[in-house]
């Protein structure tokens, strides 16, 4: 039974199943496809299922006439549920996991999409979690439901957590040549789960269990968002010290050893930084053990929008502007530079708080033509010189690289630069405040 799967495995004659065709989970399909692997998406939003069908791309890291070639081709498909998916051979699940209000893990899409299959589960399959969760989430939460049926995982089937690590945008590192960890509730599970992975990727590392992968994930994230959050409180020195946090940092960063670059900026966002260390926070307290460093990190970073809204005050404040006469433009909502992804995105909760404050606000993002998000919906306005002119101060919060910051700093009476966007302007430096 494990031999009939590796063969169909390694002659690419495995069904594949993706559960979730999201940031995560179409880049995967469309890399299975390109394999030779028939895939097919599941996805509870009709939308994304019909854009798949058609051949229409909606993921940045996607190249749209590869999607399209698959779908012409019968490789790849997409459908609400596994009532429709076909025979699966491998599932691989890539739902959301987000965090409730008060900073929980809500694993409500885990366990749905691991209900909803239990009914197919059959001997022979690989069914492995890539979603970014807890250490114990595989075993403790998706296991009894798989099992629920009578069969067993090592002995009927295969179960593994393979944490992706897709960096949205990044040109260097794609799905394909980024080292994927996977770890196994057996092993079993995880020499099938291994030689799944090496169809596609270049370098697979194996851990020794499902739980041990599951902590990988949750402590490079962890250990990004202590880094961030350490130059983030750098920056907050800085600004009481009158000195340049990003010469210092610049500064450090020439040192060949012992240092890695991170930078500060207006807070942190996105679907991972913000909220994955907060699982292993949870996790952590049922063991009756404080994670400190995450706990700490989280409160920094999260301070970083109301101090950039402290910092626009100030240099308001030095023109006699009041916030509520202001006009500001805002560059960027997107929570990261060149994406047009806006999830938790601090840039966002900066206009929040300025349209509360009763600010005439306005902004631009090349990536992001509108947005709605809580009470607030807004739409990108064309970066003109009257615009620019038109504003109070200008307030770079995401630093695309399409953005001609040169344009922007001739024309603007004073910039708020929260990315050091403006490092290589010459012209007019004494109108821009770096954070
Ligand atoms: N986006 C990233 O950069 C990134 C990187 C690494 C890991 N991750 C992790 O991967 C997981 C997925 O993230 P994402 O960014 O791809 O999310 P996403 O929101 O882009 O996509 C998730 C998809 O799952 C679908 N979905 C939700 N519930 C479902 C259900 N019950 N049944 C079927 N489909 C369902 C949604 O409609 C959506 O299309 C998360 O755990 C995330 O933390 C994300």
């Amino acid at each position: 039974m494990k031999q009939t799967l590796l063969e169909k495995i390694r002659n690419h004659t495995a069904r594949v199943c993706v559960a979730g065709l999201g940031y995560v989970g179409l880049p995967f399909a469309v890399e299975k496809g390109k394999m030779g692997f028939h895939v097919v998406g599941v996805d509870n939003k009709q939308e994304r299922v019909d854009m798949v069908n058609r051949g229409i791309n909606f993921i940045s890291d996607v190249k749209d006439d590869e999607l399209k070639d698959l779908v012409d081709r019968g490789l790849l498909s997409a459908v609400r549920s596994f009532e429709d998916a076909g025979d699966i051979d491998v599932l691989v699940i890539a739902v959301p996991t987000p965090l409730t209000k008060n900073l929980t893990p809500d694993l409500q899409s885990i366990e749905n999409v691991t209900r909803l299959f239990a009914p197919f589960v059959r001997r022979g399959q690989l069914i492995s979690l890539e979603s970014t969760t807890y250490p114990g989430t595989t075993e403790e939460i998706m296991l009894p439901i798989l099992e629920s049926g009578g069969l067993k995982a090592e002995k009927d089937f295969f179960v593994a957590h393979s944490p992706e690590r897709v960096d949205p945008g990044n040109p260097h590192y794609t799905t394909k040549n980024t080292t994927k960890v996977v770890g196994g509730v057996g092993p079993e599970s995880l020499d099938v789960a291994y030689a799944f992975y090496s169809q596609t990727i270049e370098h697979v590392v194996p851990v020794s269990s499902a739980k041990a992968a599951e902590l990988v994930k949750v402590f490079e994230n962890t250990f990004r968002a202590v880094n961030i959050a350490l130059v983030n409180e750098l920056a907050l020195l800085c600004d009481r010290m009158n000195l340049n946090v990003w010469e210092v940092l610049d500064a450090a960063f020439t040192k060949p050893f012992g240092i890695m670059p991170f930078y500060p900026g207006p807070g942190v966002g996105g679907h991972c930084i913000p909220l994955d260390p907060h699982y292993l926070e949870w996790k952590a307290k049922e063991l009756n053990f404080s994670t400190h460093f995450i706990t700490l990190a989280g409160e920094i970073n999260r301070m970083m929008p109301e101090f950039v809204r402290l910092k626009a005050w100030r240099v308001l404040n030095s023109f006699g502007v009041a916030p509520s006469q202001a006009k500001i433009l805002v560059m960027g909502v997107a929570y990261k530079k060149n994406l047009g992804d806006c999830r938790e995105s601090p840039s966002i909760e900066i206009l929040e708080m300025l349209v509360k404050d009763g600010v005439q606000v306005v902004y631009h993002d090349p990536f992001v033509s509108e947005f709605s998000q809580n009470a607030i919906s807004m739409q990108s306005q064309p970066l003109t010189q009257d615009l620019i002119e038109r504003q109070h101060l200008v307030m770079i919060l995401t630093d695309h690289s399409n953005v001609d910051y040169t344009f922007l700093a001739t024309h603007a009476a004073h910039i708020l630069d929260t990315r050091n966007a403006t490092r290589n302007v010459a012209v007019n430096r004494e109108r821009i405040t770096l954070l």
